[in-house]
């Protein structure tokens, strides 16, 4: 990314911190706030709400509208985070470069973080989206992030991809698992802020079709990380996929055509960006960071 959309892409995600910091207060039981604030704040990329505020920029939507929006969607993820960790599915000890967070509370506590994060977040949505919106539109956001939090999304991904393990999948199944696991909340963030942004059908669907794109790609690097790389730089425990025999673009077709298949589909999600006339520093920096990132990869 260059050093405009860097400056852009830090600027958002200060706000996004900011906000998330101010976003759950702790009261009695204390314990499942305290869980709560641990996985939310202090580490993560925040992607996804950046991406959700970087879309709402195209279309001059104010920060005071997609930011409860744009929170929500970084709370989803960290629930996924949360039950992605735990022992009964990837039973992962790190995260975000300390304990996950089964491992600094309990694991009653970590499904109970989870599960308080999938209604916290939208009702974070109806509280705080300004009332001045449409409500129309406030339904529109809601109904896209239950899609991606539900069975039409996260969990039906999650499914697909522990019963995966040590198992020969086809490609569709791969592809399934992909879209629904990961893609389906890059989906969920560029939605959101196309609709609040009232865009026409035409560009919702290039921006759908970006983050389905960038969705996959962000997957497969991620997968090609964890046989790369090391837990300090990725603050999770790498080689967790062979050991667990997870079924990834890696394990499937090796290394050498996993990093190319990443190029491809960050250069796809780029294309589909200028053929639709989507200006986007922050949309496409992102997708060349994963390029660049690849490249490093051995
Ligand atoms: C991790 O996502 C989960 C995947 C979909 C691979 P991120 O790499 O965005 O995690 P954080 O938010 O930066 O910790
Ligand atoms: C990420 O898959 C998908 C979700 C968390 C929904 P991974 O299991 O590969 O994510 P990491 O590697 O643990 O972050
Ligand atoms: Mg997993
Ligand atoms: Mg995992
Ligand atoms: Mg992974």
């Amino acid at each position: 990314m260059n050093e405009k959309a860097k400056k852009e892409f830090n600027t958002f995600r200060e706000i996004i911190e900011n906000y998330l910091s101010k976003s759950i207060d702790v009261v009695y039981p204390e314990k499942i706030y305290n869980s709560m604030r641990y996985s939310l704040l202090g580490g993560g990329k925040r992607l996804r709400p950046v991406i959700a505020m970087a879309v709402a920029k195209l279309f001059n939507v104010s920060d005071e509208i997609i930011l409860p929006a744009a929170c929500a969607i970084e709370m989803l993820h960290c629930q996924s985070l949360i039950h992605d960790d735990l022992p009964a599915m990837d039973n992962d000890d790190y995260r975000r470069g300390k304990l996950s967070n089964h491992k600094a509370f309990d694991e009653a506590t970590a499904i109970l973080a989870g599960d308080a994060f999938l209604s916290y977040a939208p009702k974070l949505i109806i509280e705080k989206t300004p009332k001045s919106v449409d409500p129309k539109l406030i339904l529109d956001v809601l109904k896209e992030f239950f899609i991606a939090a539900g069975v039409d999304g996260i969990i039906s991904g999650q499914i697909v991809d522990l019963d995966s393990e040590n198992k020969n999948i086809t490609d569709k199944t791969l592809n399934y698992l992909y879209e629904y696991k990961t893609a389906k909340l890059f989906k969920l963030a560029v939605r959101t802020g196309a609709i609040f942004g009232n865009a026409n059908d035409n560009q919702i669907n290039a921006l759908t079709q970006y983050a389905e794109n960038y969705g996959h790609a962000f997957q497969i690097y991620d997968d090609i990380l964890d046989v790369t790389s090391t837990l300090e730089k990725l603050g999770k425990t790498p080689g967790k996929d062979t050991n667990a025999g997870k079924s990834t673009y890696v394990s499937m077709f090796g290394l050498k055509k996993a990093k190319e298949q990443t190029s491809f589909l960050c250069k796809q999600a780029c294309d589909i960006l200028k053929e639709n006339k989507i200006n986007s520093l922050i949309l496409e920096g992102v997708a060349d960071d994963i390029v660049k990132g690849i490249e490093e990869c051995s």
